[in-house]
């Protein structure tokens, strides 16, 4: 008989850890879009969703390429990804970026809202003993400044940045971070993610995973789904229900 089977009836382990995607998750990176809007009438909403999938695409393009024979990296911190990725998405536009524009929304960047729950869930799971932490693409300053202004610093025990490898999610170093800081496998840790991208990554790394589909949108068609599904943060407490 497999010992590391739960007997029947017996309850599965509960997971000792909740980690969080940063941007889209805890912090609104459509917020954004407001001040985009104000500079730019009529294009704000799709400044922000082009900015988005620019910096995103970036993260994938300097993990998954090297530069000459000697496969020199081609990391960018994630600021600098966000900065390119604003650039370019308002030259795709035809958006003239002035420099005060470009440091307002990049300023903005730095402070975006934080979702409104995410204070009571933090704090739910502190209650029941459960480490939390974040482990995101953005740089270490970056998260600094979003936790802070967020107010969320005393919630969380962890704050991971993938800016310590030089490498991207959804590359599974990256992922491994997590479970390293924590102590615990992949197994026994729940990964949070609004990205249905990174929801989609963490889950083939082996982490329980929550995708909190905020906007309802359809899961990735790659044939792998996310242990569970919500519409917000508060949905990772039923991973803690018995
Ligand atoms: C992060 C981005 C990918 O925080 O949302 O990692």
């Amino acid at each position: 008989m497999d010992k590391n089977r739960p007997q029947s009836g017996a309850a599965p382990q509960l997971p000792g850890a909740v980690l969080f995607d940063a941007y889209g998750t805890l912090f609104d990176v459509y917020s954004v879009g407001l001040l985009a809007e104000q500079l730019f009438p009529g294009e704000g909403q799709a400044l922000g969703v082009l900015w988005r999938d620019k910096q995103i695409e970036y993260t994938r393009l300097v993990t998954t390429s090297k530069r000459g024979p000697q496969r020199e990296s081609v990391y960018q911190p994630f600021w600098a990804l966000t900065q390119a990725g604003l650039r370019y998405a308002c030259k795709r536009l035809g958006l003239t970026l002035t420099l005060d524009a470009e440091q307002q929304l990049m300023n903005q960047y730095r402070h975006l809202s934080a979702f409104p729950e995410n204070r009571e869930v933090l704090k739910a799971l502190k209650a029941r003993g459960i480490a939390t932490g974040i482990l995101s693409n953005g740089d270490p300053e970056m998260l600094g400044i979003a936790v802070r202004s967020a107010g969320l610093e005393g919630l969380l025990d962890h704050v991971l940045s993938v800016d310590s490898i030089r490498q991207y999610k959804t590359h599974p170093d990256a992922y491994a971070l997590g479970a390293e800081a924590v102590g615990l496998p992949a197994s026994q840790v729940v990964f949070v993610s609004c990205n249905s991208w990174d929801a989609l990554g963490a889950t083939w790394f082996g982490y329980q995973t929550l995708w909190v589909n905020r906007y309802n949108l359809p899961f990735e068609e790659l044939g792998t789904q996310p242990v569970r599904t919500g519409s917000d943060l508060r949905d990772v407490l039923a991973f803690f229900d018995r």
